[in-house]
């Protein structure tokens, strides 16, 4: 089995893309890392644990980077509330034991180091943890399998009218990954926007146990709080960060290109936005990453639903 990392911030998207990269049963789990995003690290580092015991797992978990790396923002709870887990009903059991000793950047290296070409790592959040296990060993990057992230988006954004949230949560640490030559494919609102569940979907969510269901419920918090829902311009909410999972599982799921990608890190409106050089020559200068530009969006959606069915019952 393919052997990942799966760094995150949860997030009711990162919950669904955990229970799917579990209840799929084709990976390896090495290590739940944890970082600031969605809330607060001791917010989304709990969570984690808690998603991690709620699967019937024994995967360990581990905190990260408390604060990106320069830039300082509010962190928002639109839409994922206070916790970065909110419900509208029954929520996850607290988890039954502790955080990993050790931080989550620390953790990424020493396990890439000792399995050099062997380890996907996938963040599902601002890139800070990555970015800082980049600065201590910038040879990791040669030394990761490959790294497939959700973030950016050649489309447009969603937390700034350019930029998408994970990105612009902490551009500068996304700079440097993309500059260290690692292996990348990104999964940007391009296809994640996308990635949304329908009214059957959720049904079938609800319906897999009766009585108190913390999946439904948590899942129902996120779609209340979807504009695209509210606006009537999709019928489910779009979970996002389960898309580079899903291109895990079956790469024919979605169409790849290589692209030139930058990242804006100057200050202004295009801060954290992303931005791809599409002309059919090779341009000068930065590596080219895979970037998602279709999906299939029913086949992405059953295996979601499949796997949040499994993970409520
Ligand atoms: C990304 O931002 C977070 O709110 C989600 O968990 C996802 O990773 C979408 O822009
Ligand atoms: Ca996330």
């Amino acid at each position: 089995p393919r052997r990942l990392i799966i760094d995150c911030d949860p997030g009711h998207d990162d919950f669904a893309a955990i229970a799917l990269a579990v209840t799929s049963g084709v990976f390896e789990i090495e290590a739940i890392t944890a970082v600031c995003g969605n809330a607060p690290l001791h917010r989304t580092s709990f969570n984690a644990l808690a998603i991690a015991d709620a699967l019937g797992t024994s995967i360990p978990v581990y905190a990260g980077a408390v604060a990106p790396l320069l830039h300082r923002y509010e962190f928002p709870a639109a839409f994922h509330g206070v916790t970065g887990l909110d419900s509208t009903g029954a929520t996850l059991p607290p988890p039954r034991r502790a955080l990993m000793p050790g931080h989550a950047a620390l953790e990424i290296l020493a396990r890439v180091n000792a399995a050099p070409g062997e380890i996907t790592l996938v963040v599902l959040g601002p890139m800070t943890n990555v970015a800082l296990a980049l600065a201590l060993d910038p040879e990791m990057a040669g030394k990761v399998k490959e790294l497939v992230f959700m973030g950016g988006g050649l489309i447009g954004g969603n937390v700034t009218p350019r930029a998408e949230f994970n990105l612009w949560a902490d551009p500068e640490a996304a700079a440097i990954m993309l500059r260290s030559g690692i292996k990348a494919t990104m999964f940007g609102l391009d296809v994640t926007n996308r990635a949304w569940l329908d009214k059957d979907d959720l049904a079938r969510i609800r319906a897999a146990v009766p009585g108190a269901n913390p999946v439904a419920d948590i899942i129902q918090f996120y779609t209340d709080r979807s504009g695209d829902v509210a606006a009537g311009r999709v019928p489910g909410p779009a979970l996002h960060d389960t898309c580079p999972l899903a291109w895990l599982i079956d790469p024919a799921l979605f169409t790849i290109e290589s692209l030139n990608v930058t990242v804006a890190t100057q200050p202004g409106p295009h801060y954290g936005a992303t931005d791809a050089d599409r002309r059919p020559w090779a341009p000068e200068g930065g590596p080219r990453i895979g970037v998602a530009l279709d999906l299939d969006r029913p086949a992405v959606a059953r295996h979601v639903t499949d796997a949040l069915v499994e993970a409520a019952r």
